[in-house]
Parts: C-alpha cells; structure tokens; sequence
C-alpha cells in the first residue's frame, strides 16, 4: 500500500501567474481561468499568484492598482479558484521573488532579454523611454516560476517565449553554481485558437476594446452582447453560423444540442442576429450567475479576501524561503 506521503511526493506541481489588468472578461475566462479550476481539481498541487509586481511595469497610478488587485482576487475566488486546494497569493507579498531576480539579472545575458517579443514588440510600437523594469519583466517572471520548482507552467501562447527564457536562465544557473533550480515544462491551454472579440475582427482583449466581461453589472453586459457587430443579412434570410460571431461566443456555453438547434434557426432563415443575442446573454447571465453572487458575497467580505491571500502568501513563503536559502548557499551570500 502507499502511504499518503509517498502520493503527494510524486504529486506533479503547476504553477501560474496573472497579471492584474482589470475585470476579467470572457476572453481571460475561456482562455486561461477555467483551465486553472480545472487543473487546480486535477489533483495537481497548484500555485496561482497575482503577478502585482509586473503590472508595475505599465501601470502608475496606485488607486488604478488596488483596485485592478483586488478585482483580479475576487474574479479567481468567484469561478472557484480554492484555497484549501491551490496556494493563491500575491506575488508582491513574497520578499523572495525580488530578492532573487537580483540574483538571476546578474547571470541573464542583456542580448536574451533583447531578444523578447514582448520587449521588442513595445520598442517596435515606438514606447518612448521603456524602462529597465520592462526590460527586465522575463527575469521577474522566471523567478516567480523557478523559485516554486514547478513541473508544468500553463500559460496563453503569448507567454511561452517568457517559459523558455526561464528555462534559459535555470540552466545558466545551474550550470554556473550547480544544481537548484528544476526545469519547467510549459503548458500552453490554446483553447478553441482564440476567443473572438465582439467586433468579429480578433481576439476578445481590453486593449482591443471588443470585450464581455460576465462579471459586470447587467446593464453593460447587456450593452456589450447587444452591440456585437454582425453582418447586414436580412432577419428573413439563412444565415450562416459558422462566420457569425454571436454564434462562436453560444458555442463557448452552451451544450451540442443548444448548439444545433440555433445553428438550425440560423439557417431556417426568419430569425435575426437581435434574437440571437438575447440567447447568448441569456446563456451568460445562466452560466455565471453563481460565479457573479458568490462575487458580490466576497465584495462585501473583504477582510476575509485578504486573509486568504496572506494565509496564501505563508504557504508559497515556505517554498519560496526554501528556494532562496539553496540559492544564498550556492553563490555564497550565506557565510
Ligand atoms: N506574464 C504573464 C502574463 O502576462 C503573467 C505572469 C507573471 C506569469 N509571472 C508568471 C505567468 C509566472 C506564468 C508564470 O500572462
């Protein structure tokens, strides 16, 4: 027989971070916080933090960044992010992760930073004066993963590069100083290619403007599903749900009958992109509404939000402090 500590011994570890930019929205929902609950009730040992020290370097304005903080803790504790099962804390909270990016700049070559699409993306848009902490975001983010010793680091497609570079970086570490660092897997979760905005044009994202954030009052959720933009087909006609935006988003939510039986009203003709959409907020609205009233009961507990991102924050301590201790012995900051 096994006993339980040999299992979680052999328990395979992930590890996440997410950036605080605002209200999630169906985008952020599809592509990154279900598969989150999912892995968290996968019975892997799961770590997701709040990445509050990377939105430092886009954001200046404090009011803007406590409340971007606190929307992002109530949106993952809302869809079911527990913290009896994952260790959900904040990244600003643990002294260690800034205290060893000190120690990964000083073996990180400037050219693999130079090399970053995110890095060059924003100097190729012309970013005037981008600063050391922009460039520098890879090794703040290799750190948050490799001082957990993760297995496996879901992220978008976007952020893979940021996975390899921390790879990099662990390897230079280890080969310089000798072995602390494990060498993570990335996970990428490309659900469905990507959630299309509602402009019908790209990818569902804020700076896009296009979003539906499920989690906002129903008024403007209405608003956003409403102002899809569709083609000019006539209510009479058939129309064609495979190109339809309206349709696309249905599809995230509902089952395959509920799917066939309004790709069947597409095509029948008689019924107008307007009824539509009034399906797919009706759909929204079932779907989330025990995720929007467990928000709203959090909203109102404030107190009991912020205890369980320090009673987090103790828990990632551990490894964390475990993590920089190997790494003070090895360089020889510990005499
Ligand atoms: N850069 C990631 C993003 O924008 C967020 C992030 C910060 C992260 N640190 C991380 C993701 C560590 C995974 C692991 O999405």
């Amino acid at each position: 027989m096994t006993s339980p500590s040999t299992t979680s011994y052999t328990k395979k570890r992930i590890l996440s971070g997410v950036q605080p930019s605002g209200i999630q929205h169906l985008g952020n929902y599809f592509g990154a916080m279900k598969g989150h609950v999912e892995l968290q009730n996968s019975g892997m040992e799961s770590f997701i933090f709040i990445a509050d020290l990377h939105s430092l370097t886009t954001l200046r304005d404090p009011l803007v960044l406590k409340q971007m903080i606190v929307d992002l803790a109530l949106d993952y504790l809302a869809i079911g992010i527990n913290p009896d099962k994952t260790v959900f804390f904040r990244q600003s909270d643990i002294a260690e992760h800034s205290e060893l990016t000190w120690v990964l700049n000083c073996v990180t070559p400037v050219s693999m930073l130079e090399q970053a699409h995110a890095y060059k993306d924003a100097v190729s848009k012309g970013i005037k004066d981008a600063t050391a902490g922009l460039f520098d975001y890879p090794v703040l983010m290799a750190v948050d993963i490799l001082i957990y010793k993760p297995d496996f680091v879901p992220v978008g497609k976007d952020q893979k590069q940021h996975v390899e570079i921390a790879r990099d970086i662990a390897g230079k570490f280890n080969r310089v100083y000798g072995n602390v660092f494990r060498i993570p897997e990335p996970m990428i979760h490309e659900v469905h290619g990507y959630i299309v905005g509602t402009d019908g044009a790209g990818k569902m994202s804020k700076s896009y403007g296009n979003v539906i954030n499920m989690f906002a009052d129903e008024k403007i959720l209405k608003k956003q599903v409403m102002g899809i933009i569709t083609d000019s087909t006539p209510v009479d006609d058939p129309k064609n749900p495979e190109t339809d935006t309206v349709y696309k988003l249905y599809s995230l939510l509902a089952g395959d009958n509920e799917k066939s039986s309004l790709a069947e009203k597409y095509k029948a003709g008689g019924f107008g992109y307007g009824d539509a959409k009034k399906l797919l907020l009706e759909k929204i609205m079932d779907h989330f509404k025990p995720y929007r009233e467990e928000r709203e009961r959090l909203k109102k507990n404030m107190d009991h939000v912020k205890d369980i991102l320090k009673r987090g924050a103790a828990k990632a301590r551990e490894t964390a402090a475990a993590t920089k201790a190997e790494v003070w012995e090895k360089v020889g900051l510990n005499i």
